[in-house]
């Protein structure tokens, strides 16, 4: 594994500045006291690099030949930002392609690359989930701009036997286009090509209260469907990883899945919600601090715009700390 991410934090005081709100409500509504902004000159492909580097560095430089990168902030509409991040790591000619499912991006990729490995088209392959969401926040929405943040984590994935530490799955993975307008950037694809979009368009619009409350439900539901097929008790589970947006959505979903608070890994004091990099730089930052045991049982899930969500399991496998 590996993460990313940019050279200096944002305190919450330092968007008080800009914005009519305090640290005290983003802390006690979000659980969140900094973020990260990536520079002008770092774009995603420079943090899902980094990520990356570091991912195959842990593994000892093995050579893969599949690298995808799911992200809600491309390098550029088209191309895809996986090759990018390929040549910048000098893997030569893999397959590269982008995930596109917001929040449950991660957890899609791990789905896609698990399905390569086991259907052998792929020996090795670099899942990586990276965002400068910082480019698509409106500085005059406070009920967005002081949630997201950027970042990388990264991890490998190998081929190996069913039931070993480190198989990914079963998942459950869903979406529900209904909600299309819940989590959005309404201009810069083909929809508004016709018109001429306002400049508040090209920004992410989130409606909160709503996204609260299906990111509940339908990481909950995804979380019972995909135990259920894994044949694990809720008790089985040592570590809940979900997808970093509030700390208050994690502490209802453990509730409804009746999982204790003190088994939830999370990191988004720290980096805040990172969208599609959130899984797995909370599972990397969990693994540095050495929370998470070889044998430990973990429970992935996650919910985003599309709306899309989904969950897998695995057991922690054992892998070198720096
Ligand atoms: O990552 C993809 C999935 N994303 C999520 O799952 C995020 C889901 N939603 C949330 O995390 C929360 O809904 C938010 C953090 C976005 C908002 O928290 P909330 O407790 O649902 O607040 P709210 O939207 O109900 O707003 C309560 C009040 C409002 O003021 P009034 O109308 O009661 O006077 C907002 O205008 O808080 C106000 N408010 C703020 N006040 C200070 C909203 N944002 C801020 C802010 N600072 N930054």
């Amino acid at each position: 594994m590996g993460s990313a991410l940019p050279p200096v934090p944002v305190t919450n005081d330092e968007l008080v500045a800009a914005l009519d709100t305090s640290d005290e409500w983003i802390r006690s509504r979000t659980g969140i006291r900094q973020r990260y902004f990536a520079p002008d000159s770092m774009a995603t492909s420079d943090l899902a690099a980094g990520a990356g580097a570091k991912a195959l560095k842990s593994e000892g430089g093995r050579p893969v030949d599949t690298v995808v990168v799911a992200t809600t902030t491309p390098d550029r509409t088209c191309p895809a930002t996986a090759p990018t991040v390929a040549g910048k790591l000098g893997l030569g000619h893999v397959a590269a392609y982008d995930v596109a499912a917001v929040c449950s991006g991660f957890v899609y990729a791990l789905a896609t690359a698990a399905g390569l490995i086991a259907c052998g088209a792929s020996d090795g392959v670099l899942v990586i989930g990276a965002e400068t969401f910082s480019r698509i926040l409106n500085p005059a929405d406070r009920s967005t701009a002081v949630i997201f943040g950027d970042g990388a984590g990264a991890l490998v994935l190998r081929p190996g036997t069913e039931g070993e530490a480190g198989a990914l799955g079963p998942f459950d993975l869903g979406s529900d286009g209904e909600g299309l307008e819940l989590i959005t950037v309404p201009a810069g694809g083909s929809e508004r090509r016709p018109h001429a979009p306002r400049e508040e368009d090209h920004y992410f619009t989130m409606q909160g209260k709503q996204v609260f409350r299906l990111a509940v439900q339908r990481m909950s539901g995804s979380a019972r469907a995909v135990l259920d097929r894994a044949g694990w008790r809720v008790s089985d589970v040592d570590h809940l990883v979900s997808h970093q947006a509030n700390h208050r959505i994690t502490a209802r979903l453990a509730d409804e899945l009746g999982i204790p608070q003190e088994r939830c890994a999370g990191n988004i004091a720290e980096v805040g919600n990172t969208a599609a990099a959130s899984i797995p730089l909370a599972l990397d930052h969990a693994h540095a601090e050495g929370t998470l045991r070889p044998g430990a049982r973990l429970l992935l899930t996650a919910f985003g715009g599309g709306l899309t969500w989904g969950a897998t399991v695995l057991t922690w496998p054992a892998l070198d700390r720096d």
